[in-house]
């Protein structure tokens, strides 16, 4: 499989617990998402250990400063070889820009995609910090601005993909976190797609952690997705 869709999420604390599951799971059956737990643990070595070892990471550490900051940052993860890394879309317009201009003539660059909204946040939360709209209008307007700053595509549930999908057709990726397989608990997830679902949905990659992390075979567990998402 030379383009796997799933997204492991290492979501742990201690680098050899990331280590001892990257050694049990496969670069050719999946990709790995460093988180900020991980990576406030361990930090750059433990990137450059997975790649070494193979695997195309995300880093997921959701960027959001002044441009110069942030462009900076972007170029650092570019130098460790990271294969995607996020923003967030309310950073704005000339934040955005810059992380895209930051590793745009990289070879092999970096994908950049922006964070709309955390799912965390409901409407009543956008109305605490000031956002008017609905969290479903907000998140449309978001996608929507970091497309024209040329990012390459952004992470949403797998309810919100089918509307951007349809809105922004083919080639702009959706990353969606918040899958189930069937037989699965949702654990803390609010709306959770099976990965069937998911990619029916339009979303490109799917990052999953606990379904795969906490089981007792995770390799297994991966197998199962794969073959559900090919099915
Ligand atoms: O264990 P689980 O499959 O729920 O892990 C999902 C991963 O995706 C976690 O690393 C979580 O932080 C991340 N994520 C999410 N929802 C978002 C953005 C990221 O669950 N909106």
């Amino acid at each position: 499989m030379s383009d796997p869709r799933v997204i492991v999420a290492l979501d742990f604390a201690r680098e050899e617990d990331a280590l001892a599951l990257a050694r049990q799971l496969d670069p050719q059956l999946c990709r790995l998402k460093i988180g900020k737990e991980l990576y406030t643990a361990s930090g750059a070595s433990l990137v450059e250990g997975l790649i070494a070892q193979g695997y195309q990471v995300f880093l997921d550490l959701k960027y959001h400063d002044i441009p110069n900051t942030v462009a900076a940052a972007c170029r650092v993860a570019a130098d460790l070889g990271v294969w995607m890394l996020n923003v967030h879309a309310l950073g704005g317009r000339a934040m955005m820009e810059a992380a895209r201009d930051a590793v745009a003539r990289r070879r092999d660059r970096p994908r950049v995609v922006a964070v709309t909204l955390l799912t965390s946040m409901h409407d009543a939360d956008l109305v605490d910090v000031g956002i008017g709209g609905s969290a479903r209008d907000e998140v449309l307007r978001l996608a929507r601005l970091a497309r024209e700053c040329g990012l390459d595509g952004v992470v949403c549930s797998a309810q919100e993909a089918a509307a951007l999908r349809q809105t922004f057709g083919p080639g702009f990726w959706l990353v969606t976190p918040g899958i189930r397989p069937a037989e699965s608990t949702a654990d803390d997830q609010q709306r959770i797609a099976t990965p069937r679902e998911a990619v029916a949905n339009g979303a490109d990659y799917l990052v999953i952690g606990r379904p795969i992390v906490r089981a007792t075979d995770p390799l297994a567990a991966l197998h199962r997705i794969n073959d559900e998402i090919a099915r």
